[in-house]
């Protein structure tokens, strides 16, 4: 007789979990018909319980009580989590929206930098690479400055390990100028040659407005055979135009680099008065933006390129000045010091 397993179905109740079931609410309405409903348990049980002799009915009629209460208590509870369960995956649906955090954007020298590079490969030019940690012969003896030129003074170089007395090859410095890579890459590759060389470059300079001890370049080189300052000329005229707009005009001074001759610095009208003169400029309508000028041939013949048959133009330029012009930046300590109120101007230039 069912009757007399009351207690062990209070138990199996009381033990009924949720955990396990794929389809909660249809688990608690079929715990529900099984218990409760109109041809459920108790109720077959109730029905029984009208043949029960007089003298146990109060015993049975209690465990019967105890037992729907137990089975409305559990399907209560049973109840409640689900519609806890339901908040709480409400809340991780994956298609609401979300809170918005703030993501980082590039900094603008590696805006300006990328601009530089694309410009550049959009010709022809791939990008090389080499060491921040230099010896003294890719940076100064191989481009043509002798070991006591006074050239080197051109450049305050941080040395890492110097020999005493003079500049060595084997000197262990900071790169003064990204000028080095042309060497290794010379050294590595023939001609045609066409690479543009960006990275971080050290100098011993007191930091201020105008210099800073740390700067970036990017230099480019180009060998092959009867390349002329025509061809120098003209590349620099698209880059400018490139960067700085359709309307800029360049003009190029003759000056003195160890490793390139002839040597110039090249100019851009200034953009910001478009030439007429302003504080930016100075008053002279042109802004100084790069050094360059032809592969000196000592040069090409030390990485192992005959000056006979090849020649090559190079150039150089500076990154923090490129964006100062670009952005109107006047102090290049900016670029240094993380203040988020200067990097968020630059967030929407990708
Ligand atoms: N290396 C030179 C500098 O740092 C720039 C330069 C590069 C000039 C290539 C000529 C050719 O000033």
């Amino acid at each position: 007789m069912k009757l007399n397993n009351i207690e062990d179905f209070i138990r199996e109740i009381q033990m009924a979990s949720l955990e396990k079931a794929m389809d909660r609410a249809a688990f608690v309405e079929q715990f529900r018909i099984k218990y409760l409903g109109k041809k459920g348990l108790i109720s077959e049980l109730f029905e029984e319980f009208k043949t029960v002799p007089n003298e146990q009915k109060k015993e049975m009629g209690q465990a019967l009580n105890r037992l729907k209460t137990a089975a409305q208590a559990k399907i209560e509870e049973f109840k409640s989590s689900v519609e806890k369960l339901e908040q709480q995956s409400q809340t991780s649906d994956l298609t609401l929206p979300t809170d918005y955090s703030a993501v980082g954007s590039r900094h603008v020298l590696s805006v300006v930098m990328n601009e530089i590079i694309d410009i550049f490969s959009r010709i022809g030019f791939t990008v090389a690479d080499g060491p921040e940690i230099e010896d003294d012969y890719h940076v100064f003896t191989a481009l043509n400055f002798a070991l006591d030129h006074p050239a080197r003074d051109m450049q305050d170089t941080f040395f890492v390990e110097k020999e005493p007395s003079v500049n060595k090859p084997t000197d262990v410095l900071l790169r003064t100028h990204t000028s080095g890579v042309q060497v290794r890459v010379m050294e590595q590759q023939k001609p045609p040659i066409r690479v543009i060389m960006p990275g971080r470059v050290f100098r011993n300079e007191a930091i201020s407005a105008r210099a800073h001890c740390i700067f970036h370049q990017v230099e480019g080189l180009y060998v092959d055979k009867k390349v002329t300052f025509a061809d120098l000329k003209q590349t620099l005229l698209y880059f400018a135009k490139e960067m700085f707009g359709e309307q800029t005009q360049i003009r190029l001074r003759p000056s003195y680099f160890p490793f390139t001759e002839p040597s110039a610095e090249m100019d851009i009208s200034c953009n910001i008065c478009g030439g007429k003169g302003c504080n930016i400029c100075k008053g002279t309508g042109w802004l100084e933006i790069l050094g360059c000028g032809m592969v000196d041939p000592n040069v090409l013949e030390t990485s192992g390129i005959d000056s006979k048959e090849y020649s090559g133009f190079a150039f150089g330029m500076g990154v923090e000045r490129m964006a100062m012009l670009k952005y109107q930046i006047r102090d290049l300590r900016l670029y240094f010091e993380n203040d988020l109120r200067f990097l968020r101007q630059f967030d929407t230039i990708v």
